[in-house]
């Protein structure tokens, strides 16, 4: 067990600490947003709920939640998805890896727990895709039990209250906050304490504009009695996301159907439909090396060379003006440029996934946030 004084922080008496939890939970019980997953017990649904929430903000996820429920509406119903339906109700939310762990663990509760959701926290914590806090959450709201539930906004609101010199975002230290919380947590109301904190993380302690005043805890609170607020939490700067140059190939044939192409397995944003992209380099050109008589040497391949090499097409090339179409995921920044061709011939290259679509018929291929804005701009300046 991690001791606290090692990382310069005192821990309150149990007076204190029993006065903190009546505070904040006589707080809550008076000013708990009224959330459809606060209706329920159930494990399942309070678990889709935490798993959408994790990088996604509340307004957003209601929507899909209840959508979510009204096509999976039990473990078992999620477990035996297909695929496509699967991408189809987590379109737009992101960070798809999410929803597919989502499934391999339900996959799991079927197979290896009798398709009994697991009640204790070492048995919902053995699921694919659940780390620490959506166990935590858990286990706290639906089975009762006092386990913490950390994240960003707990360790934010308790590296005020105990003024905390430990960075927030290295995951190293999240076992400091784990242990503060593991003292604080009240033993009878567990899952209501631990969104209390989320509550009021998300709101009068957010990272951006905090209203200390507020806070119904801020005379526990040493940065606010001590006038440090500004300094905590201690947040070091992330890596920026890679900055990545794409060119998308918009291609119709002679009915007018659009070449659509599958993301494959392990590739970013796999089992998504999209145009054909191609990654380039700054300078707009990739280089590939090419071999002739005279021995190596190095020749520019244009974009549409390469994609014509690829696709096995021979596209007229149309030179409609597109606005480049910004997405930035966590890791990437794409800068995605349109090109548009037409072909007679629309015999598809094998080795890919490749179909023809027609726009009416988008809605039944799962597409990623930035194939829906390609498609947006692209009918955008071919309708001015
Ligand atoms: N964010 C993550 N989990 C939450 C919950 N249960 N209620 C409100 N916001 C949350």
């Amino acid at each position: 067990m991690l001791d606290l004084k090692d990382y310069g922080i005192e821990m309150w008496e149990e007076k204190k600490i029993a006065s903190f939890r009546r505070t904040l939970l006589a707080w809550y019980d008076q000013e708990k947003r009224d959330l459809p997953w606060r209706r329920t017990q159930n494990p399942y649904k309070i678990w889709v709920s935490e798993i959408m929430l994790q990088q996604t903000q509340v307004v957003t996820v209601i929507p899909y939640y209840e959508r979510f429920l009204d096509r999976f509406p039990t473990v078992a119903d999620l477990a035996s998805a297909p695929e496509e339906k699967l991408l189809k109700a987590w379109e737009g939310l992101g960070y798809y890896s999410r929803v597919r762990n989502m499934q391999k663990a339900a996959q799991q509760v079927m197979t290896d727990y009798g398709g009994q959701f697991p009640s204790d926290y070492d048995g919902i914590a053995s699921l694919k895709g659940i780390g620490p806090y959506t166990a935590g959450a858990i286990a706290s709201i639906a089975f009762n039990l006092p386990e913490p539930a950390v994240d960003g906004n707990v360790m934010r609101v308790m590296a005020r209250l105990f003024e905390v010199d430990y960075d927030i975002g290295d995951p190293k230290n999240r076992k400091i906050f784990q242990a503060i919380m593991e003292s604080l947590i009240d033993p009878d109301r567990p899952g209501d304490f631990n969104q209390a904190l989320m509550d009021l993380g998300t709101d009068i302690e957010s990272a951006k504009n905090p209203r200390p005043d507020e806070s119904p805890i801020r005379f526990f609170s040493a940065a606010y009695l001590n006038g440090t607020m500004d300094k905590y939490p201690i947040k070091l700067p992330k890596k920026k996301p890679k900055p990545l140059q794409i060119q998308a190939f918009v291609i119709r044939n002679s009915h007018g159907d659009f070449l659509l192409e599958k993301n494959t397995e392990g590739r970013l944003l796999a089992g998504f439909w999209s145009f054909p992209l191609l990654e380039t380099d700054f300078i707009g050109q990739q280089l590939d090396l090419f071999e002739d008589n005279s021995g190596a040497v190095m020749e520019l391949l244009s974009q549409k060379t390469l994609f014509e090499q690829n696709y096995n097409l021979r596209p007229t090339w149309l030179d409609t003006a597109f606005i480049p179409v910004k997405h930035t995921f966590s890791h990437q920044k794409w800068t995605v440029e349109l090109t548009e061709g037409w072909v007679n011939k629309d015999t598809l290259a094998t080795g890919k996934e490749l179909t023809w679509v027609s726009a009416e018929e988008f809605d039944q291929y799962p597409m990623a946030t930035p194939q829906k804005k390609m498609v947006e701009t692209y009918f955008k300046a071919k309708n001015q």
